[in-house]
């Protein structure tokens, strides 16, 4: 029987694999690191992670034919031993083992998960293809033709930082009333 996938919070869009290299060059891998991408798609960017870079990835995804895809993806990539696909939904997840966080969803799931990240580690970095982080100004910006890559780095008062942001008064997306 057709299952239908209707409480998926975003539609998958590969990351083109120019912005896929790009957002492993700004995060500034070491091969210690674990990567989770937080909905993953194909497993494109732990995948690649770990071919380029030799690092430990997470794919988190809800979709369970996208799930199947990404784990096939990893075995024809021979990285099985570095990279591993969870099945489940972005906000059910524990990522708190991850240095490196990359999303490519929305700014309103990013919002949602931004009380997590701001309680990893300092030092741990988050990469975002396209969507910001409403009035959580990132450290650094580039652009890739039209498309944006944000990067925080998560700072040594992360849960004073997000007591702070939540009482800012922001527009309804997320953004600050007034420009930083
Ligand atoms: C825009 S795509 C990005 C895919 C991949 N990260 C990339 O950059 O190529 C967003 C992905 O998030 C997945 N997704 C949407 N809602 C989700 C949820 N609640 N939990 C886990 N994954 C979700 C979608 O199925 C899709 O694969």
């Amino acid at each position: 029987m057709l299952q239908v996938n209707n409480h998926l919070d975003v539609p998958f869009v590969p990351t083109p694999f120019p912005v896929v290299r790009a957002m492993l060059n700004v995060a500034e891998l070491k091969a210690s690191d674990q990567l989770w991408d937080i909905g993953c798609g194909d497993g494109r960017l732990v995948i690649a992670a770990a071919l380029e870079h030799g690092v430990h990835g997470v794919g988190v995804e809800l979709d369970p034919t996208l799930a199947q895809q990404a784990r096939n993806e990893v075995e024809w990539a021979g990285v099985g031993h570095l990279v591993k696909i969870i099945e489940d939904d972005l906000l059910n997840v524990d990522f708190s083992e991850a240095t490196v966080v990359m999303l490519f969803l929305l700014t309103a799931i990013n919002l949602k998960l931004r009380p997590k990240l701001l309680m990893m580690p300092p030092g741990t970095r988050v990469i975002s293809h396209r969507f910001a982080m409403g009035n959580w100004i990132p450290d650094a910006a580039w652009t890739l033709g039209t498309t944006p890559i944000y990067r925080w780095v998560i700072p040594h008062n992360g849960p004073e930082l997000l007591r702070q942001l939540e009482q800012e008064p922001t527009a309804p997306n997320g953004n600050p009333t007034t420009p930083p």
